[in-house]
């Protein structure tokens, strides 16, 4: 049945910005964080120690963890590709991480310049070096729907992958419909296979809304027992290395949705307004959340 909580995950300083042209001010990236720890959200994804060479936007990486580490209220995970991530990233403050590898060979290599395989060696070292840190690390599973490159994904493939990040001991699996084509008739049986070999608790979506699919495949993930959802606030984000690919479900809708249904999130929807419009102010156009339009009554 559907959980009485669900616990979301604001990907949106990472994911959101991390497909943004211009730069994006360190000073403005850390308020936006702050806003968004204020709002109640339980997780706050922060940025990414990645290579500035392969995204630019994120190259102040150190600077924004080094400003926010001490924020409180929220978990202020990152994503780190590979150790020299890692490392930097503990070196900044970071208490806990996030590693990313993908169901789909072609996707694997566009975005992290390596095969599958070789991603999960990267990610077994990455995963020994943070237990013996005591730091958590979650695991992102792109393509879990579909490839730019190879088209349909087979769940099969989706949760091999998954089970292998549980397996080096990710406490959570976010399972990505990176280029936003999932409808519900193809997320039900992705769950299916994933749940079957990774628990369902442990579990994660992470629906962008390319196709304004993501509410319907969130409420069918809710009715499968997911309580873990990712979302960004504004609709922020889009990966730079999945073309077309749009922002991600936009925080505000998610809200809206879960305060409908009577599910608890503990976050303050009118702040998350607040956070939402100065980051859509400082890009300079609409907020990519219905909802936020809706409630400032613009
Ligand atoms: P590479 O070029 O193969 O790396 O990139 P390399 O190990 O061969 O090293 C080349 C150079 O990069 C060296 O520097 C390294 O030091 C440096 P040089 O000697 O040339 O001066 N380097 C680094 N610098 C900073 N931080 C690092 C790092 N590692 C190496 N961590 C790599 C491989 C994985 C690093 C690169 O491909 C990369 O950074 N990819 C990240 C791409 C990315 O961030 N994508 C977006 C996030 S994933 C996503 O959005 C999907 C998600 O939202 C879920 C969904 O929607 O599906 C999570
Ligand atoms: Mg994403």
């Amino acid at each position: 049945g559907m959980p009485n909580h669900v616990k979301i995950v604001e990907v949106g300083a990472r994911d959101g910005l991390q497909n943004e042209k211009k730069t994006v001010p360190t000073s403005v990236k850390v308020e936006l964080i702050q806003k968004l720890v204020s709002c109640g959200l339980p997780v706050v994804e922060v940025t990414g120690f990645v290579s500035p060479k392969w995204v630019p936007q994120l190259s102040d990486a150190k600077d924004v963890m080094e400003a926010v580490k001490d924020l409180e209220g929220a978990r202020l995970p990152v994503l780190t590709p590979n150790m020299k991530g890692f490392e930097a990233a503990v070196a900044a403050g970071a208490k806990e991480v996030a590693v990313f590898a993908s169901a789909s060979e072609s996707f694997s290599k566009s975005n992290i310049n390596c095969s599958i395989e070789e991603s999960l060696v990267r990610y077994r070292a990455v995963t020994s070096a943070a237990k013996k840190l005591a730091i958590p690390i979650r695991g992102y599973v792109s393509c879990a729907i579909g490839c730019p490159v190879e088209g349909a994904m087979s769940p099969s493939k989706v949760a091999y992958v998954a089970k292998e990040l549980h397996d080096m001991g990710c406490f959570e699996i976010s399972l990505g419909d990176t280029i936003g084509i999932a409808t519900p008739g193809t997320v039900v049986p992705m769950l299916e296979a994933v749940m079957a070999v990774v628990p369902v608790e442990k579990l994660a979506v992470h629906f962008h809304d390319t196709y304004g699919q993501s509410l319907s495949n969130i409420l069918v993930s809710l009715q499968m027992g997911i309580s873990t959802v990712d979302s960004s606030v504004a609709g922020l984000g889009g990966c730079p290395y999945a073309k077309g690919a749009t922002g991600n479900v936009a925080t505000e809708d998610v809200v809206y949705m879960l305060n409908g249904l009577g599910i608890k999130t503990n976050v303050d929807l009118q702040k998350l307004l607040v956070a939402g419009e100065f980051i859509s102010k400082h890009l300079g156009r609409p907020s990519g959340s219905k909802a936020a339009i809706a409630l400032s009554g613009a």
